[in-house]
């Protein structure tokens, strides 16, 4: 069976300080939970102290990006074993905020994967179409170039986790259903059986992420194919990833 995975995503917010009060908080409420998988992936200037913070819990840290050569004159980038040496397990990986700002493409999603799990790191890559792409029945084409692409010539398909994030739920309120949501996630789960086989896609983790809140969380998570959550505005106080956590 596959083990639920919550991800908190918290974007460009928290200072030092603030990363270390919310890391004592999700601690306090957290700690004892075993039958689900936590990370909170902070900003890159909070990943040393959230590492203090976490140190013997089970809670585990991940990063928002990582740069797919293991160094180089890339100003502003980081690289995956930069990120391993700090005690991160995972990497988010072209989440659609970097794909739309920054640039991002499959082909790079697919070079930043490859150094992730070359780190010995877990890749969380984020996948989903946008409202235009949805409107206009091409949720499914979208989302298959993005698997091909960002999981082209893959060696380690098992160690992965993929996220389904569709761009129109980022952040507005407005979830997918629980149903939108399973259809395309059984759809992920067939493309993804079709390249690695039926037993590695009974394996692999689809998380759903979009507006995820502790109300909507337990109706996502009885489809039979989202093992989880990636959570962004929600994941910002203690409390409420909490209640994500700890859905039922
Ligand atoms: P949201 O963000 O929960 O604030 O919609 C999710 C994400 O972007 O990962």
């Amino acid at each position: 069976m596959r083990k639920p995975f919550i991800a908190g995503n918290w974007k460009m917010y928290k200072s030092v300080a603030e990363a270390r009060i919310l890391a004592r908080g999700l601690r306090a409420q957290l700690d004892a939970v075993s039958d689900r998988e936590i990370a909170v992936c902070p900003p890159m200037t909070a990943l040393v102290a959230v590492a203090e913070e976490l140190k013997g819990s089970m809670i585990a840290l991940g990063a928002q990006n990582a740069h797919w050569e293991k160094q180089g004159a890339f100003t502003g980038e980081v690289a995956a074993p930069m990120l391993a040496e700090l005690g991160c397990r995972y990497v988010i990986v072209g989440h659609s905020e970097r794909r739309q700002y920054f640039g991002e493409t499959d082909e790079t999603v697919n070079k930043r994967m490859q150094a992730v799990l070359s780190a010995g790191l877990v890749p969380i890559v984020c996948i989903g179409e946008t409202l235009q792409e949805r409107e206009a029945g091409a949720t499914f084409s979208v989302i298959e170039r993005q698997m091909k692409g960002g999981l082209k010539g893959l060696a380690a398909p098992t160690g992965i986790v993929i996220a389904y994030e569709p761009v129109w739920a980022i952040g507005t309120g407005k979830t997918a259903t629980p149903d939108q949501a399973q259809e395309v996630h059984s759809h992920i789960r067939k493309l993804y059986a079709q390249t690695f086989g039926d037993a590695a896609a009974q394996q692999v983790r689809i998380l759903y992420g979009g507006s995820v809140k502790p109300d909507n969380m337990s109706a996502l998570m009885s489809q039979p194919d989202i093992d989880g959550g990636l959570v962004g505005g929600a994941s910002l106080e203690a409390d409420s990833f909490t209640k994500i956590v700890r859905y039922s």
